[in-house]
């Protein structure tokens, strides 16, 4: 195993906090830096194993900010309480690469980087889906192969989205904001599967649906759907948006995807176990109308056997959140949680975390999610 270097800030520093990747701006290193600590990046783009991680740890170590290719669980947990470790901040929204109740055991707060990322995934979602509905992809393809010989009333044919049914499964921030982007722009009638209803949305949909109405247009319409299957019977396009976990696991499968339109477009911005990827390549193969946009994969970053030769399948490498504003605001979030928890501040539960961007943010650590189970007071 080759040996990574690590890169060290702020030598003097009385606390150790190690970074598992460069991360971009330099503002979350200076918070870092303010709260006293010495902080080691690892200069490496390999994807670090649990071993070199663990050995990056050592013996001194008061919090880590890791990546979400990385599995951070007991081994990891307890190697970081060892070495007088408090805080991880994962370096994404998601964290279904954290054994979180792992770390409480060791009491180790785990944070993670909610909010900057909203806007910025469901347009990643946005552009997915018009992709695969005009063949955005295929046809670039085409003209770069030289091969137009001119326009003709037959050459890639798409799919018009406009006063058709968008279906989302998953109505949380990111899920809504598609579904609003969606609706607003295309004039997409909203069909949404959650556990639990999402009001904010639904109200706001009704009053786009009254201002459309005002204006003599046919109102657009939101509604809750009974099941998952109901959704996939129904909608032109399909988004998935919920957290990963055992009971998302696969939820579309090959018999799932039976279900849905023969022309539908299925978007996963999310997380790639949520579709059995070896399904999909089957069903896609064999309905070449059905369309799928993917940034994410089972097995990132491989893909399945077959997924790369389809032309109905557009395919990107997770870059939901990649965006200049969107990445350097994780960084100060990471940073935030790291410091927070160091200098002893309480939990931020309100709903967003942009003032935490400010020069002058709260006295409170942004985003930990465990933190009811580590009795963290909560900020007022
Ligand atoms: C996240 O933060 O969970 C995203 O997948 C990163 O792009």
């Amino acid at each position: 195993m080759e040996d990574k270097t690590w890169q060290v800030y702020n030598p003097q520093g009385d606390r150790r906090v190690i970074v598992t990747k460069q991360l971009p701006g330099d503002r979350w290193l200076d918070i870092l830096r303010g709260a006293g600590c010495r902080v080691d990046v690892c200069t490496s783009t390999d994807i670090l194993g649990i071993g070199e991680i663990h050995a990056a740890i050592g013996t001194r170590c008061s919090g880590a900010i890791g990546q979400l290719t990385e599995v951070w669980g007991e081994k990891l947990f307890s190697a970081l309480k060892d070495a007088g470790g408090t805080v991880y901040s994962n370096y994404a929204v998601g964290y279904n690469n954290v054994d979180v109740d792992a770390a409480t055991r060791h009491g180790i707060c785990v944070g993670n980087t909610p909010g900057v990322l909203t806007e910025t995934t469901a347009e990643m979602a946005v552009a997915l889906t018009f992709a695969a509905a005009r063949r955005v992809v295929e046809a670039d393809r085409f003209m770069r192969e030289g091969r137009f010989e001119g326009w003709l009333p037959t050459l890639f044919l798409g799919k018009l989205l406009s006063r058709k049914t968008l279906g989302i499964i998953g109505a949380g921030r990111i899920g809504a904001a598609y579904a609003r982007m969606m609706v607003e722009g295309y004039k997409m009638d909203l069909l949404y599967y959650d556990l639990r209803r999402n009001g904010v949305l639904e109200e706001y949909i009704r009053a786009y649906a009254d201002f459309l109405e005002s204006r003599g247009e046919r109102p657009v319409t939101c509604r809750r759907a009974e099941s998952i299957d109901e959704l996939l019977q129904t909608a032109d396009v399909v988004s998935l948006h919920p957290l990963l976990d055992a009971s998302t696991h696969h939820m579309i499968n090959a018999e799932r995807l039976e279900l849905m339109k023969r022309n539908v477009i299925l978007v996963n911005a999310s997380r790639g176990p949520l579709i059995d990827e070896e399904a999909l390549v089957e069903h896609c193969r064999s309905n070449p109308d059905f369309r799928a946009g993917l940034d994410v994969f089972e097995d990132e970053p491989e893909m399945k056997p077959g997924l790369s030769n389809l032309d109905n399948v557009v395919i990107m490498p997770h870059l939901g959140s990649a965006t200049g504003w969107t990445r350097e605001g994780m960084s100060i979030l990471a940073a935030r949680n790291i410091a927070g928890i160091l200098m002893g501040y309480p939990a931020w539960k309100k709903d967003s975390s942009l003032s935490f961007l400010e020069d002058a943010p709260p006295k409170a650590v942004p985003s930990i999610v465990n933190a009811e189970e580590m009795n963290l007071p909560e900020y007022v």
